[in-house]
This record gives structure tokens, sequence and C-alpha cells, in this order.
């Protein structure tokens, strides 16, 4: 039925697309939730035929076609939260998480680039904006208010993310920074008490050091993260409504006690935040405690150094706190993702799992080789690191131990030389911040990544000024990417004992 047609010769009816999908996650197809849909906005026979007729062939109970009506979510999150116990694996619940097909029949999910969404009614875009109709309502195509908000192109791929961390939901933000800003912002109030691991990305450090402080009133105790005594007086003594640590910390490599810690925070009612990002798929913080999740998908989660973005993964409530009309820190402080940016991510989840597999399997390997050669090598997947057993317990099995690993030369000078020789003789790799490129990326944290840490916190957090952190790529074959590595240790004499 026309409606609404001034333009019927070129825009044709007036409807939603069509969705097709499982039965998990937000945004189900179907439900008519709103009266607009009984004065005959049409959900098929739209511009989508190929999507109506599949969604069809679903309603008319072809059972045979698990991926259109996949388990979902809920059967995911059925091996979640038993302190390890379950064998949750990331890649399976992202596979069943509902596949998203574009308009026409795309293979892949459209991009809905539109910052405004069309009502029928008038009383519609009340409704939306009372928070009694959603994105969660209505079907994928439910009811959207404005990007800065939730947009559908960004949803699709923050259920990814949330399936793939076992939460409940996600979203995702501009970037890794706005994850952890907003996400502390709105669990932490002026004059409330965070507690965080003294060995975090220096971004992150000085945001709980300097910016929040003065701009919010937000204070933070630092503490040794692998004393868990330590972190149970400072979460006591502050009355702290946060407890902030990453999976495997940037760039020290030290893995803390998850689930110990989330334990004591819990108890004391505070909030275990935890930054993934070094440990995509091989560490699932929520199993162990963790009520948020956020990742820089900047790194290994987009691969390509191209893109700066961030996610938020956490309870359903927690993601609708972010979003609030009148607190929410994502949805006022704008710093969700652009929907090109979700498409262009969702399209590289499929391959995180080959990518970190490689990835891990080369740093384990030359940080074997670096070990039996004597030098100072830290990687989590060697057993002489201190919290080897740790991960052991907290890792996904079948991902590895972590793409990076870390080398101590001694001296500023000794690691200059090697990653000038590394990236201007040898073609090993490139001196550049960041990681979970395809490429090998090197850098010298202490003046780099951690330059906003001081010197006394950078000595305690065991960050020596010739720590070189190594992003380990997978680009060349292994062998030819040892020898690079082995001969400019040789050539500029870094093997001890040499
Ligand atoms: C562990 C960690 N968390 C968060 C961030 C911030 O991410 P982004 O650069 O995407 O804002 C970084 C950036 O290097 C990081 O290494």
């Amino acid at each position: 039925m026309d409606l609404f047609t001034p333009l019927s010769g070129l825009a044709g009816e007036l409807c939603r697309p069509r969705t097709v999908g499982g039965a998990a996650g937000p945004a189900d197809g179907g439900s008519d939730a709103e009266g607009e849909r009984e004065v005959g906005i049409k959900r098929k026979g739209s511009y989508n035929p190929v999507k109506s007729k599949r969604a069809k062939e679903v309603s008319e109970g072809n059972e045979s076609q698990p991926i259109y009506l996949p388990e979902g979510l809920e059967a995911v999150l059925d091996g979640v939260h038993q302190n390890g116990e379950s064998d949750f694996d990331p890649v399976q619940a992202l596979a069943s998480t509902r596949h998203e097909f574009g308009e026409h029949g795309g293979v892949n999910m459209s991009v809905e680039n539109s910052t405004t969404f069309t009502v029928m009614k008038p009383e519609t875009m009340e409704k939306i904006f009372k928070g009694q109709l959603g994105p969660e309502n209505g079907g994928t195509d439910g009811f959207y208010l404005y990007s800065r908000h939730f947009n559908p192109t960004v949803m699709v791929f923050s259920r990814q993310m949330a399936a793939m961390e076992g939460t409940e939901s996600a979203y995702c933000t501009a970037s890794g920074m706005a994850a952890i800003a907003c996400s502390v912002l709105q669990a932490v109030k002026t004059g409330e008490h965070v507690v965080a691991s003294n060995r975090l990305y220096g971004g992150t450090f000085a945001l709980f050091h300097d910016l929040l402080p003065r701009m919010a009133g937000i204070h933070t105790t630092f503490v040794d993260i692998v004393d868990t005594g330590k972190v149970r007086e400072a979460l006591h003594s502050t009355g702290a409504k946060v407890l902030f640590l990453e999976t495997m910390s940037n760039p020290t490599l030290v893995v803390p006690d998850l689930p110990v810690l989330a334990a004591m925070a819990h108890e004391r009612g505070a909030k275990v935040i935890v930054d993934n990002t070094f440990a995509p798929l091989v560490v699932s913080p929520a199993r162990f405690g963790a009520d948020v999740v956020i990742h820089s998908l900047t790194k290994f989660i987009s691969g390509g150094s191209d893109v700066i973005a961030g996610v938020v993964c956490s309870s359903a409530a927690f993601i609708q706190e972010l979003m609030d009309l009148h607190m929410g820190t994502l949805m006022l402080l704008g710093a969700t993702m652009n929907p090109a940016v979700a498409s262009q991510l969702s399209g590289r989840l499929p391959h995180l799992a080959l990518r970190m597999r490689e990835h891990c399997h080369r740093a384990q390997v030359f940080a074997e080789r670096l070990a039996d050669l004597g030098m100072r090598v830290v990687y989590p997947g060697l057993k002489s690191h201190s919290q080897h057993e740790i991960l052991a317990r907290l890792r996904n099995r079948g991902y590895g131990w972590g793409g990076l690993l870390g080398l101590d030369l001694g001296s500023l000078d000794a690691a200059n030389k090697l990653l000038d020789y590394l990236q201007n003789n040898s073609q090993f790799g490139l001196m550049a911040v960041s990681l979970g490129y395809h490429d090998t990326l090197m850098s010298c944290s202490g003046g780099s990544t951690s330059s906003e840490i001081p010197p006394d916190a950078q000595e305690e957090a065991g960050l020596s000024p010739g720590y070189v952190r190594v992003s380990v790529g997978f680009t060349g074959a292994l062998e030819q990417r040892w020898e690079q590595l082995h001969k400019a240790l040789l050539d500029l004499k870094l093997i001890p004992g040499q």
C-alpha cells in the first residue's frame, strides 16, 4: 500500500527493508511492535526480494537452515561465567551469530549510512525518544533515532563482537580510548575512585593519572596488579567503583590473575573493566568475571593498521546506559563508530582466528629461539614467564599465547641500533608503534607508547629503557624472518657471550 508517495514514480513504495536472520540477538525480525505496521508498512515484497524469499523459507519451518536460525547468543552464553570450566570458544560463538545479508541478497551486510531515520507516524518519534521503541524492538529494521545513537550496521558488528567476547551486548566506538574513557566515566562519578593496574598502555595511564582527576574529579590508585594483596588493600582503602586492568599488559606482557582479582573487586562492589586489546580470542575476560571488556579494534581485530576503532562489550543494561539521552557518555560525548568502519571491520572478523594463530605461532617460535640464544625475552608462552601458569588457566585453547614479545636489550642505545638495523638493513619489520599488523611492528616502549608514564613508574612496572616491544607479523616465511632477526643480533653483537 502506498502511504505517502509524492515521489512514487522515483522512489516506489515506501517501505522498510526486510531483515533475515536467526532467532538470537536484539533485533530478530518480524514483530509488529508498533501501530505503524498495521497501517501498511510492508515488511516483505520490498526492494529486497532475496531476503524476503529466505525469510519465507525460514518461517515455513525449513529446519535444515542453520545459517538462518543459528543457536544464538543465549546458547553461547550458557558456557560463560563459569570461571574457566566451560569450553567456550570465541570463534564458534562468532559463527553462531545471525548472518546478516545485504540488500539484494549480498553475502555481506549492507551499510546503513544514514544519520537519521524516518518514522511513519509522528507519535512514533516521541516513543523512540522516550525509549519506548528502539533498535531492539521491531526487528533488525527496528526503530532508530540518529546514528550517533545506535546505527543498524554498527549494531550488527557490535553483536558479532558481543558473541566473540561472550557478553550479553556490545557497542562500537570511534577508538579504543573512546571505549575506555566512556566506560570509566559511565561507571565512576566525580569524587569516586578507580583502582588501576600499574602496567597499562601509556594513553590509558595518562587518562587516569592526568586527565580524569583534573577534568572529572576522578582519582586513581595504581597498584602492582600481580600483587593481589595490594590490590585487595587498595580496593578496600579507596572504596573504588572500578578495577581497571589489561588482560596482557602493554608493553610488559604481564598477565594478571583475573578470576581472583574480579572476585575481590566484586566483593567490594567494584566493576571490573578489562582491556583485552593484546589478547583477542586468546582470552575471553567475561568468562572470568570482567563486567566490561573493551578493545582497541585498531590492533589485531582490524589487522590492517588502517582504522582507528574500539568496542565496549558488556551487559545490555550497561550498553543502554552508555546510550542514555541524558547521561550516556557514548551518546553525549559522541564517540560512536562510523557505519562504514563497522562494515569494514566486520569483514575482517572471519579471518581473525587464522591471523591470531599465525601471529602467536611465530611469536612463540621466535621467543623460544631468542631464549635459547640467552637473550632477555619476555613472552607469556615461555615456561619461564612469571604468569605462564596463569595464562595456561585463562587462555582459550587453539589460539596460542599472544602475538607480541618483548626483548630487553639492556640499553636504549642497543635497542635503537637493533631497530634501525631490522628495518633499514634487513627488512625484518617496521619501526612503528601499534600492533596486530600483518608485518612486524617494533618500538622501544619507554620513549614511545609508555612515554606518558614517568621514569620511576616505568621502572616499578618493570619497563627498562632498552625494552623493545615486537608485534610479530606473518608476512614472508618464518625461517626467512628468523634469519633476518638472528643475523641482526649477530652483526650487532647483541647475543650474550658473543
Ligand atoms: C592496550 C591498549 N588499549 C587501548 C589503546 C587505545 O586504542 P586506540 O588507539 O584505538 O584509541 C591502545 C593503543 O595503543 C592500547 O595499546
